[in-house]
């Protein structure tokens, strides 16, 4: 099976390096987006780990992700411009509407949530990304508007 190929051509790169089990795991979420269980296993039994070790790490750093991302990535911008002026509201919105945060997908595969630092726009903030376009000078409101009518989108191309 070619992905399995993929991953053990990875292992033997890795296999005598020490510390080499997070670059490993880098490059695989790289490859294929994030860190499927089955990757894991492979990764587990190629370098003579338990799969709890693996499992282990790939959810303790907060850049390893176990599922795949949404087909609409949101990226709220945590700099110090779009803190100062409320980005953690432009985040409780889209919690409170999405019902994920930073990190998380929605069940139905729509959307993922990101956190990101300044994107160089801070005459905007606070602001978020969705996908290529950015949204700026947001309010509670303006997000909940904005995500309904990329949600209604959705559901007609659906
Ligand atoms: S701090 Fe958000 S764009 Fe600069």
């Amino acid at each position: 099976m070619e992905k399995k190929v993929f991953i053990a051509d990875l292992i033997a790169k890795y296999r005598a390096k020490r510390g080499g089990l997070i670059p490993l795991l880098q490059e695989v979420q790289e490859r294929i987006g994030y860190l499927p269980r089955w990757a894991l296993e492979e990764v587990a039994q190629g370098l003579d780990l338990s799969l709890a070790k693996v499992v282990g790490v790939a959810t303790f750093y907060s850049f390893f992700r176990l599922k795949p991302k949404g087909r609409n990535i949101i990226r709220i911008c945590t700099g110090t411009a779009c803190h100062v002026r409320g980005a953690e509201k432009v985040m409780a919105a889209v919690k409170e509407e999405l019902e994920i945060g930073p990190g998380e997908t929605t069940a139905d595969g729509e959307f993922s949530v990101e956190t990101v630092a300044c994107i160089g726009a801070c005459g905007l903030a606070p602001l978020m990304t969705i996908n290529d376009e950015v949204y700026g000078r947001l309010t509670r409101e303006e997000v909940v508007r904005i995500l309904r009518e990329l949600e209604a989108k959705e559901e007609v191309k659906v």
